[in-house]
């Protein structure tokens, strides 16, 4: 299985504004993320990033649609509104709620009514590990993590990513409450954060530069 993170940042690092406005990326770089999109099997999301942003995890932004790839939204209690894009055109498309061991029977008869499969993994956190496991015997081949900072970093550290996708916006927006690319618990030393190789470097015509970088 491929893992490949991909994220969008202002100059400073944030993912997002404080108010919550994540439209960092231009509309250049967006095709770029949906051709991405268009090359994965799944799409995965943290559920702060759903209530935040209602995101539909489509191939759009005449990027070329061979494909649909299945919407995964890390949830541990399955608070995923019903009225969410994903959950509204999950008869339509594949969507996935990777789920824990808190989340409530209702919610799974209530989630799984709208079409979405759920998995559980994991006593109070999603089990990410157990997760990509499962969609790997499901036929997963390639995952595509889009954030937020919390999925980012758990994501990380288990050590099983591949890709990482930087996209950063020649903007700064400041706010000790901004949602960074990484967030979790982080480490203590320098020394023992995650290292990574930086395979390419490209910039386009918005100032926007994308660090490719392998892990
Ligand atoms: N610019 C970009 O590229 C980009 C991309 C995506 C998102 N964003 C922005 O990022 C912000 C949201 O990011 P966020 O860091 O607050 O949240 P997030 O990563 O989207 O979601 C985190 C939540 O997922 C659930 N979760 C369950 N198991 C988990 C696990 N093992 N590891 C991590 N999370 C787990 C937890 O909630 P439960 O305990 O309730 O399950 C956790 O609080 C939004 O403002 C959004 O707009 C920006």
């Amino acid at each position: 299985m491929k893992i490949v993170i991909n994220g969008a940042m202002t100059a400073d690092g944030k993912i997002a504004t404080k108010r919550g406005n994540s439209a960092i990326s231009s509309n250049v770089d967006l095709r770029r993320v949906h051709q991405l999109r268009n090359s994965a099997d799944a799409i995965m999301v943290g559920i702060s990033t759903v209530l935040a942003d209602d995101p539909q995890l489509t191939v759009r932004f005449g990027a070329t649609v061979s494909r649909s790839p299945t919407r995964v939204v890390v949830d541990s209690t399955g608070r995923i509104p019903s009225s969410s894009r994903l959950l509204k055109k999950a008869n339509e498309l594949n969507t996935i709620v990777a789920a824990s061991n808190r989340i409530s029977f209702a919610n799974i008869r209530r989630i799984e009514s709208t079409g979405a499969k759920v998995l559980v993994a994991g006593r109070n956190k999603v089990e990410l590990r157990k997760i990509f496991r499962i969609l790997e015997e499901m036929g997963y081949k390639r995952i595509l993590v889009e954030g937020g900072g919390e999925l980012n970093w758990s994501v990380l550290k288990l050590g099983i990513v591949d890709e990482l996708i930087i996209t950063m916006s020649p903007r700064i927006v400041g706010g000790r409450s901004a949602v960074t690319l990484v967030e979790g618990e982080g480490y203590d030393r320098i020394s023992e954060g995650i290292p990574l190789k930086l395979r390419d470097v490209r910039r386009n015509a918005n100032g926007e530069m994308i660090l490719f970088y392998e892990l």
